[in-house]
C-alpha cells in the first residue's frame, strides 16, 4: 500500500499536536505524537534515577529496555511505556526538560527514527515532531511547519493549565518554553529547523478552529 504522509514540524506550544490530532480525526488519518516518544525515554531515564542531560551513556544503555506503543482507545490516543500508560506522566515539566535532554543524543533519535519511519509505512498519517519533515519523512506528500509568537505559545500553555486547575506563572512558562526551543534548535543533530520545502503557517492571530481549517486546506491542496 502506498501510505500518505503529513510532516508538522514546529516549537513547543504552537498547537501541534492538537491541531494535528484534530484534522487526523477529520480526515481519517493516524496521529503520531513523536514528541511523547521522546517524553517516554526521559520518563524511564528519570524513574531509574538517571540525571538525562548529565549521563547520556546511561540513557544510551536504556534504550533497549524501552517499548514504546501507541494505542487507539474510544478516548482516543494513549502512551504505553513498557505497557503501562503513561499518557499523563509524561506531560509533566520535569519529564518535558528531560525530552529536551535525550533529544539532543543521536542514538536516542536514530531509535526513534526507525520505529517512526516503519508507522509511517504501514498508515497513512499525519505526524508532528522537530525533524519530521527534514529527517524522519523527507518524501512526505504535505510538509507544515506550524510556529507562533513566543508570547502567544506561552500565554496558550498558561491557560491550558490555569483550565486544568493548575498553578502557574506566565513569565516562568514563557522563559522555560524559550530555554526549549533554544535546546531544541541549537543541538548538533536534528536541530529544530523549517525545512526548505515545508509551508510556513504562522497560527500567531490565528484561533485553534482556524488553524485547523488552515492545515486541512493545505493538506487537500497537496493530494
Ligand atoms: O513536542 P513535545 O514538547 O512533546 O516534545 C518533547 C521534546 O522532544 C522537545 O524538547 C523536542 C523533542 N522532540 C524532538 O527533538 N524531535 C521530535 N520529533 C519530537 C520531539
Amino acid at each position: 500500500m502506498n501510505c500518505i504522509s503529513v510532516a508538522i514540524d514546529g516549537p513547543a506550544g504552537a498547537g501541534k499536536s492538537s491541531i494535528s490530532r484534530t484534522v487526523a480525526k477529520q480526515m481519517g488519518f493516524i496521529y503520531i505524537d513523536t514528541g511523547a516518544m521522546y517524553r517516554s525515554v526521559a520518563l524511564y531515564a528519570i524513574d531509574k534515577g538517571i540525571d538525562t542531560r548529565e549521563e547520556k551513556n546511561k540513557v544510551i544503555e536504556c534504550l533497549d529496555d524501552i517499548k514504546i506503543e501507541i494505542k487507539y482507545t474510544d478516548s482516543g490516543q494513549r502512551i504505553l511505556l513498557n505497557g503501562v500508560d503513561v499518557s499523563e506522566e509524561i506531560r509533566q515539566e520535569k519529564v518535558s526538560a528531560g525530552a529536551s535532554d535525550v533529544a539532543v543524543i543521536p542514538q536516542v533519535r536514530e531509535r526513534l527514527m526507525d520505529m517512526q519511519r516503519k508507522m509511517a509505512k504501514s498508515a497513512n498519517v499525519i505526524m508532528d515532531g522537530r525533524d519530521i519533515c527534514s529527517y524522519v519523512l523527507p518524501n512526505a506528500q504535505v510538509k507544515i511547519f506550524l510556529t507562533a509568537s513566543s508570547e502567544a505559545r506561552a500565554m496558550r500553555r498558561y491557560q491550558e493549565l490555569l483550565e486544568k486547575g493548575i498553578e502557574c506563572d506566565f513569565e516562568t512558562i514563557k522563559n522555560d518554553m524559550e530555554a526549549r526551543d533554544k535546546n531544541d534548535s541549537s543541538r548538533a543533530v536534528s536541530p529544530l529547523k523549517k525545512a526548505d520545502d515545508a509551508v510556513l503557517v504562522d497560527t500567531t492571530e490565528l484561533d485553534f478552529e482556524q488553524s485547523v481549517e488552515k492545515i486541512k486546506e493545505l493538506i487537500k491542496n497537496a493530494l
